[in-house]
């Protein structure tokens, strides 16, 4: 049976970010996306430049055809993401700082907003990546013209623009035990304590089978689940120099592997997403230099042994 037959049989989901493109030009793409994942996230299309590419103006086309694709497949939508240091168009980056708080908070409150009432958006990525990988808080434009409290401000106006949406922190280089992932599990600590709205906890998990698995990525989750929060796998690829060959498939499918099994030894943990699913369509091979094929299918649609190894693991 599909991936996500199994997973709902476990009670987590099995999720897939979703291009615009393929979704509307791809019957092969579109099969897939379907059949396989019980839960989506916009690649891009919810991000600040996709959603108000200029001040007020509000763009929802993409994001409205990804939401409209879950709703036709039985699918619920994780929202990605509402403040980001990337892909913010360059009229917020120069806001002074009263005029970027307001930007903030109207953005939030449209685009949550939006799908407030809208039962397959469930959950949101409220802050994405405010860590520096030394675990102090990223000197972004965000934080320089505001302060931290920027991070707080944009929970409870995503509290404020919809009461039952779950919401998250998300970033990378956090799965396994480090300085980064204790600065954020402080964080987290200290934001639900000041009464800060933080449901969640996303663990990005771009891997590298030639950089190791993250240590200890079970007790990570667990002890961010201790905290009383939910936690998930918001954007798993394992990637490999290319070419690829037997063998890095083989530790790519156990990386995958080790990974969902991570997610089920942890009740809170809800589920993975993976960030797309065919090596057709990649943010690797246009960031990494030189690697790729960090996905479950080929670039033409036929499985791999990740495949098989989230198949069989779930
Ligand atoms: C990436 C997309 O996959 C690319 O298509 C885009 O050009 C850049 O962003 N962390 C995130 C994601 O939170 O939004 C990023 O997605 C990958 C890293």
């Amino acid at each position: 049976a599909a991936l996500r037959v199994h997973a709902a049989a476990r009670a987590k989901f099995i999720g897939a970010a979703l291009a615009t493109g393929p979704l509307a030009n791809e019957s092969a793409y579109r099969g897939l996306a379907a059949a396989e994942f019980n839960q989506v996230t916009a690649e891009n299309a919810m991000k600040w430049d996709a959603t108000e590419p200029s001040q007020g103006q509000f763009t929802f086309g993409g994001a409205d055809a990804v939401v409209s694709f879950a709703t036709q497949n039985n699918q619920q939508v994780h929202g990605h993401t509402l403040v980001w240091h990337n892909q913010t168009p360059g009229w917020v980056q120069g806001l002074g700082a009263s005029a970027m708080r307001a930007a903030l908070q109207n953005h939030i409150s449209q685009v949550v907003g939006r799908y407030a009432a809208n039962p397959a958006v469930v959950s949101w990525d409220v802050v994405n990546e405010v860590f520096d990988d030394n675990g102090t808080l990223r000197t972004s434009f965000w934080y320089n013209t505001l302060g931290q409290s920027y991070i707080a401000d944009a929970f409870r106006a995503a509290r404020a623009a919809d009461p039952d949406a779950r919401l998250c922190i998300n970033d990378y280089n956090t799965e396994g035990i480090n300085a980064k992932s204790t600065a954020l599990y402080n964080l987290v600590r200290s934001l639900r304590q000041d009464g800060v709205p933080v449901d969640c906890v996303g663990f990005q998990s771009h891997l590298a089978i030639q950089y190791g698995f993250p240590s200890q990525l079970q007790q990570n989750l667990q002890r961010f689940a201790d905290l009383g929060v939910q936690v998930r796998i918001t954007e798993l690829d394992v990637r490999m120099v290319m070419p690829r060959d037997a063998g890095k498939d083989a530790t790519q499918a156990a990386y995958y592997r080790d990974v969902v099994n991570a997610c089920l030894a942890v009740t809170a943990c809800a589920g993975i997403t993976i960030w797309g699913f065919t090596d057709k369509y990649s943010w690797v091979p246009d960031t990494f230099s030189g690697q790729g094929a960090a996905l479950i299918y080929n670039d033409s649609y036929q499985a791999k042994p990740a495949y098989t190894a989230v198949h069989d693991a779930l």
